[in-house]
């Protein structure tokens, strides 16, 4: 049987198109939004930057219910495809929002709001004349660590051997970030279908696991 999704219909209006109750469209784009206009439950929250199709946001909602989560993507129709999914998991604790990352932390979100903040497999521009499209860099880290809680936590993972050397370069010459060690037991972390798909390949993955230390 075909599923019909719910519709936001102010907010279709608002971009005219459809969006589903489950994207986070702000009012206001220009405006810094409140933790309230996210979700309406005041609860722990995490954000994926470039959620991609969402299997790894919604395996981390699913596990973790009294949490709240943020997905954001850049593509319409994987930001269509992972409110889907969270709706037919009936999941009401993720939202997903269409915006470029830079823009969303930097701008948009709450400072001093967010638990963890997660980026998955981001693309690793590997030509050096693009290494300036990096996101694990200093205006990014400024603004990740602004939107993190005193106690919040920044997990990094990435395919891309060459593009992790030069993240931690990155990382260490940026003090209000603690780097510490991330064992795969620590906690639960979903992997991706596109994780997945790398370690099929015999790709191994490295992560990053970082403390906000400073105010
Ligand atoms: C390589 S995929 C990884 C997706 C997901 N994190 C995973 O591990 O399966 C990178 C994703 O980030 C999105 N993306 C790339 N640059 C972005 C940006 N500047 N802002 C928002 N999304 C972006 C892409 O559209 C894509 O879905």
């Amino acid at each position: 049987m075909k599923t019909t999704f719910p519709i936001n219909e102010k907010a279709s209006e608002q971009l005219g198109r459809e969006v589903f109750t489950n994207e986070f469209v702000p009012a206001d784009f220009f405006k810094e939004q409140e933790l309230s206009d996210l979700f309406e439950r005041d609860a722990p929250t995490e954000i994926d930057l470039g959620c991609g199709d969402g299997s790894f946001l919604i395996q981390l909602a699913q596990q973790y219910p009294e949490r709240n989560f943020l997905g954001v993507e850049r593509l319409m129709g994987r930001v269509k495809k992972v409110c889907k999914k969270a709706y037919r998991a009936n999941l009401t604790n993720v939202k997903v929002l269409r915006l470029e990352t830079l823009y969303t932390v930097q701008w948009l979100l709450p400072k001093n709001s967010f638990d963890r903040i997660h980026l998955i497999c981001p693309d690793p521009w590997p030509k050096e004349k693009h290494h300036k499209n990096r996101l694990m860099q200093e205006p990014f880290f400024e603004a990740v660590h602004q939107l993190l809680k005193p106690t919040g936590e920044y997990l990094f993972r990435t395919d891309h051997e060459e593009y992790y050397d030069w993240s931690v370069e990155k990382m260490a010459e940026f003090p209000k970030f603690k780097t510490i060690e991330w064992n795969e037991e620590d906690f639960f972390y979903p992997k991706s279908d596109f994780q997945l798909q790398w370690e099929a390949e015999g790709k191994r993955l490295h992560n990053m696991r970082c403390l906000k230390v400073e105010a």
